[in-house]
């Protein structure tokens, strides 16, 4: 039988990075989807055969579609696990950002990249990839979205980061049940605390000393949880240090 294939989105870096390995350790293949072309390269020299390299811009539809294609061909037509990670956290927020005026004296759109990556571009793969589940041997699959403990409490600091974070944990919930219903595919969301990577603030790196930071294994226990038990779906596993909670 051949090898399963996972589909993992900012997989050059990070927490997407260390899933990858953790996922080819186990046996898996795994596409690294990334907007970062020059890493994901890079990884695919080191990583080895069982691994391999897309670039996309996941707030590009075209590049989400011509992603999940690659992906599912390179498996040889299955692709049995999706996570949603690929995740920014640059928006302006409401509270301390001057506005920037129009020639009109009126106020330009705030800056909602973050909103389009993390939610969104989440939205908008989970629907595309029950179109390739239904394709896979077992008619079904797994989508795990990489939400924040910022999408449980709100987080005044990064309200756009936060908002999106905290729909992506009702995306779960709302279609969890429904499409492992429907269509065999469970949907689950883990919730991290900071966790050491580019993307945590070195303000954060500093004000927590490394023991009050979710451990990478903490996170990775909790993608084999929803990998292995196809009964969760609809889940949220909050991440503190090594536990995970379930909410
Ligand atoms: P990271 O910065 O190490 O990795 C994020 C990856 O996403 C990078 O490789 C980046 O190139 C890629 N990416 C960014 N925009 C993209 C786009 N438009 N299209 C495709 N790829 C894109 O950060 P980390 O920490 O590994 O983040 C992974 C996920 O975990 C994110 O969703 C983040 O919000 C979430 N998270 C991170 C926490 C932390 O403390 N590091 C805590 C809670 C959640």
């Amino acid at each position: 039988m051949s090898k399963p294939v996972a589909l993992i989105t900012g997989g050059a870096s990070g927490i997407g990075l260390a899933t990858t390995k953790h996922l080819l350790a186990k046996g898996w293949k795994v596409v690294i989807a990334d907007i970062n072309e020059e890493a994901g390269k890079a990884l695919e020299k080191v990583l080895g055969p069982s691994s391999s390299f897309v670039r996309a811009d996941v707030t590009v539809y075209s590049d989400q579609i011509a992603m999940f294609k690659y992906a599912f061909t390179w498996g040889e037509n299955r692709l049995d696990f999706f996570a949603a990670n690929a995740g920014v956290d640059d928006g302006q927020d409401m509270h301390t950002s001057v506005e920037d005026l129009d020639e009109n004296g009126d106020p330009k759109p705030l800056n909602l990249k973050t909103m389009e990556v993390d939610l969104t571009a989440v939205i908008q793969g989970c629907w595309i990839y029950k179109h390739y589940a239904r394709k896979n041997p077992t008619r079904g699959g797994k989508i795990v979205i990489t939400s924040s403990v910022a999408g449980l409490y709100a987080s005044p600091i990064n309200p756009q980061y936060s908002t999106a974070k905290s729909a992506c944990v009702q995306l779960a919930r709302c279609i969890g049940p429904p499409f492992s219903k429907n269509e065999n595919i469970t949907v689950n969301v883990i919730c991290p605390a900071f966790i050491m990577t580019a993307l945590c603030p070195p303000k954060i790196r500093e004000l927590f000393p490394k023991d009050q930071i979710t451990k990478m294994e903490t996170c990775l226990n909790a993608y084999d949880k929803f990998l292995q038990d196809s009964t969760l779906t609809g889940q949220v596993a909050e991440l503190s240090i090594e536990k995970i909670i379930f909410r």
